[in-house]
């Protein structure tokens, strides 16, 4: 039997009914429409589908929607205000941090998170944050570059 439950998503407050077993993945893809976080795995190997709940990198694919009841989610379609790219979403083109893009979104959101709580990491930092969100194009070294560049933009 559904539920009705009601969390923000991108500073916006939705009322759903979902079924119980729904994950928030699918809410977020299939109910909203915010088809910017991706399903790889579906079995929290990948990443690609990370958002932030509560400002916690989180795989959404293991999450179930009635978790998120009460919480703010962030997904990469927040990032950017008025159409325009932020930092760090620039820093990612610039730097030649996307090929396919698959890992993109997911890697954007991990990041955003780093850079909040740690406005200066070290390349270290950067490789551990992001070791849970797998790329199979880039061999990662210029999304680090990225991360490090939009940081010190960031510390201007
Ligand atoms: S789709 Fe969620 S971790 Fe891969
Ligand atoms: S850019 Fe293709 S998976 Fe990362």
């Amino acid at each position: 039997m559904k539920r009705i439950i009601s969390l923000t998503i991108n500073s916006v407050l939705y009322e759903l009914a979902v079924e119980p077993r729904r994950t928030l993945l699918e809410l977020i893809r299939q109910d909203i429409g915010l088809t910017g976080t991706k399903k790889g795995c579906g079995i929290g190997d990948c990443g690609g589908c990370t958002v932030l709940v509560d400002g916690i990198p989180t795989f959404s694919c293991l999450m179930l929607a009635i978790q998120a009841e009460g919480c703010e989610v962030e997904t990469v379609e927040g990032l950017a205000t008025d159409g325009q790219l932020n930092r760090l979403q620039e820093a990612f083109v610039e730097h030649g941090a996307i090929q396919c893009g698959f890992c993109t979104p997911g890697m954007l959101m991990t990041s955003t998170e780093l850079l909040r709580h740690n406005p200066n990491p070290t390349e270290q930092n950067i490789r551990e944050a992001i070791s849970g969100n797998l790329c199979r194009c880039t061999g990662y070294q210029k999304i680090v570059e990225a991360i490090q560049h939009a940081s010190e933009a960031d510390n201007e």
